[in-house]
């Protein structure tokens, strides 16, 4: 198929798509959504759109395209998308998702970089659609991200594997007594910093901790510390040198739950979600929380695929340390990762 009319293909879907969501982004004052999610099986695309701008990425497919020929052909398409949607084609950023290899898919990809911000529920966000694979909003959360600044009233929140701290921004902009956003990059750390920064809610009661999750959570409770609301998204994989072992979360979400369950204030809160599309909620697990899981409710209208993440609204005081305990010790002994192709978020 050439390229003009792949193109023309992308930019009919996307206009059609647009005047089908046009009526609900405004009514919810969305600003930034999902215009396409790989509609069309020969445009392996995910098409975001950011106030006046837009991000593309594009999956790696087998083709025999040189880079130079896919990166032009990747620009045909953004030229074509922008212009469905009324915007500058210079305000649209393609990028190519290469495989990625565990922290890798997080670094940056281009060396001149092109920040700006955009409106969520009424808090401002920094993204970078130029020289980051990610953008440093998901918009598959959004949905949560809401629910999360609805109830954050007065409560304790703690955010691990924060990233850029979107979730805390929510949850500070909701009225949180105050806030703790946990990561091992400094990197979105600071950017998390920022976000806080742009919508005025820097304070003493909101912080923002460098650390491996697990370890973190293991000295939080020596310390006598208790969260009324917990939000944890784990990556699929992670590794660094940071930490003493890798991050799996297939094996590990047993222990980080427990872990998570001994901070966590008699009726409180946890939102736990994981990307990893094989992932299946340990056994031990299923009949306590099984019903609790939110994933339907979870996904934005904007997103065609509806797998693209799992996530439960864990609502009772977890009285089950022992349980998880020894169910994590029985999965350690068992556990086969995932291959590497099993792990990307798309
Ligand atoms: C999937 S993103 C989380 C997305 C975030 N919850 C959101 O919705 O914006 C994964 C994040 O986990 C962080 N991370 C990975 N391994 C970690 C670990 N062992 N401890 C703390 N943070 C980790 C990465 O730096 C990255 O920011």
């Amino acid at each position: 198929m050439d390229w003009l009319r792949t193109a023309e293909m992308l930019a009919n879907r996307i206009a059609k798509n647009e005047r089908k969501l046009g009526p609900w982004r405004r009514r919810e004052h969305i600003h930034a959504y999902r215009v396409y999610d790989r509609d069309i099986p020969e445009l392996p695309l995910v098409v975001e759109v950011f106030g006046q701008e837009l991000h593309l990425g594009s999956f790696a497919f087998e083709d025999r395209l040189s880079d130079e020929e896919s990166d032009a052909r990747l620009e045909c398409w953004s030229e074509a998308a922008a212009r469905a949607l009324g915007l500058d084609p210079e305000a649209a950023y393609a990028k190519r998702r290469r495989r990625q290899k565990g922290l890798a898919q997080y670094e940056r990809v281009a060396s001149e970089s092109h920040g700006s911000e955009v409106v969520e529920g009424g808090l401002r966000f920094g993204i970078n659609l130029s020289d980051y694979l990610d953008t440093g909003l998901f918009l598959d959360h959004r949905t949560t991200r809401m629910e999360v600044q609805r109830s954050a009233s007065r409560q304790r929140v703690l955010n691990l594997f924060c990233y850029t701290g979107a979730f805390s921004v929510h949850a500070a902009g909701g009225g949180a007594a105050s806030t703790t956003s946990v990561d091992l990059s400094r990197n979105y750390l600071t950017r998390a910093y920022e976000n806080f920064e742009r919508n005025g809610l820097l304070g003493p009661n909101h912080r923002f901790v460098q650390a491996d999750v697990l370890s973190w959570l293991d000295g939080a409770l020596e310390r006598g510390e208790r969260y009324d609301l917990v939000v944890c998204d784990p990556p699929t994989f992670s590794n660094s040198k940071r930490t003493e072992s890798d991050f799996v979360v297939q094996r590990d979400h047993v222990a980080l739950l427990a872990a998570v369950a001994r901070v966590v204030a008699p009726g409180g809160r946890i939102y736990f979600s994981t990307n990893f599309r094989k992932f299946e909620l340990d056994a031990a697990l299923e009949p306590l929380i099984g019903r609790q899981e939110m994933t339907p409710d979870s996904i934005p209208a904007d997103f065609r695929d509806r797998r693209i993440h799992r996530c439960w609204r864990i609502e009772q005081d977890l009285f089950l340390r022992e349980i998880l305990d020894k169910r994590d010790r029985e999965i350690r002994a068992q556990f086969r990762p995932p291959e590497r192709d099993e792990r990307r978020r798309p």
